[in-house]
């Protein structure tokens, strides 16, 4: 805490302590669900809003102050400027082009990252020390984008990765063995799209392994196990050919991202971390579990994997590998 006496209108002394602040660009659908999932779990101190249409950033501004009497703590939400980010803790990047019905994720990769190259730049030209979190698809290239256009450390900048697919994946198996979805460890790996891979091998409740009770079950099928699968995968075309987008599952998935940095958590979560070797692999962001905490990324958790689920994520990181070439040659 620091003291000073007398500055304030009122004559009296005034308390400052250091406020965490996280910084929103984009306040489309994600952004401005992830700033009203912040403001109803009272994670941040400061959220400041930006977005190139400052009309209805302000206008979320307002429309979210307006429920902060409802809220378990205050946040002070402002639109701001990319001024604000040099005192942020965390800057979220929510901005971008989404896939239109049948596009996939990697079809929008020159379009973000073009827009991307600007944001970066501006949000380092305020001094920014902090954590990126991303979410902008193709999450993984754009994250891997974001570390190599502002040059901080590879723990400080995040994507959100499969979190959200391990959450569908959790969600569906809970229901199927009619489960509290937070007593399912179980984990969807590699990309945010297409070539993404469920650990079976690690796949628990309450630490009985899946694989042991389908064995053991005759009411419980394989068969059932991959449509789950099937079902995690494909879920944002099944929800972007209803709704037009996804928002609120990635949302929650993103505070959760950012409550565990900064209540320095070391939670595991599936996010797009950078690989130095780990997973036999390196030079790229991509979806594993990776233990997050006030500095970011603390390390990636390295699960053996089986034969199949090792091929499968090389597959991944090949198939992301070749649609990053063009973009960062
Ligand atoms: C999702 O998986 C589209 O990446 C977005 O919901």
């Amino acid at each position: 805490y620091e003291i000073s006496g007398g500055s304030s209108a009122k004559g009296g002394f005034e308390l400052r302590n250091r406020v965490n602040r996280v910084v929103l660009i984009g306040t489309g659908a994600v952004g401005s669900s992830y700033a009203f999932a912040m403001l109803n779990q009272g994670v941040a101190e400061e959220l400041v809003l930006i977005d190139l249409n400052k009309e209805k950033s302000e206008g979320d501004a307002m429309d979210l102050n307006h429920g902060m009497p409802f809220a378990p703590s205050p946040t002070k939400i402002w639109f701001g400027g990319y001024a604000d980010c040099g005192d942020a803790d965390i800057v979220v990047i929510c901005a971008g082009a989404n896939q239109k019905p049948g596009e996939t994720r990697l079809d929008l990769v020159e379009k973000n990252a073009n827009i991307f190259k600007g944001i970066v730049g501006d949000v380092m030209s305020s001094g920014f020390d902090g954590i990126f979190i991303v979410a902008t698809n193709p999450v993984d290239i754009l994250t891997y984008a974001v570390r190599k256009y502002s040059g901080l450390p590879k723990e400080r900048v995040i994507g959100s990765g499969t979190i959200l697919d391990t959450a569908r994946f959790r969600f569906l198996l809970g229901d199927y063995f009619n489960i509290d979805t937070r007593n399912v460890h179980a984990y969807i790996i590699g990309e945010h799209g297409d070539t993404e891979l469920p650990v079976w091998s690690h796949a628990d409740i309450g630490g009985k392994p899946i694989k042991t009770i389908i064995e053991e079950r005759e009411d419980y099928k394989q068969e059932d196990l991959d449509n789950i699968f099937i079902n995690v995968r494909d879920a944002a075309y099944h929800i972007i050919q209803r709704k037009g987008a996804t928002y609120y599952g990635i949302a929650m998935g993103l505070v959760r991202l950012t409550k565990a940095i900064l209540q320095n958590e070391n939670s595991i979560l599936t996010v797009s971390a950078y690989l130095d070797g780990e997973y036999g692999q390196s030079d790229i962001y991509i979806g594993v579990p990776a233990i997050v905490n006030r500095g970011g990324i603390r390390e990636v958790l390295e699960f053996e994997l089986s034969k199949e689920e090792q091929e499968q994520f090389q597959h991944s990181v090949q198939v992301l590998k070749k649609v990053m070439e063009p973009v960062f040659s």
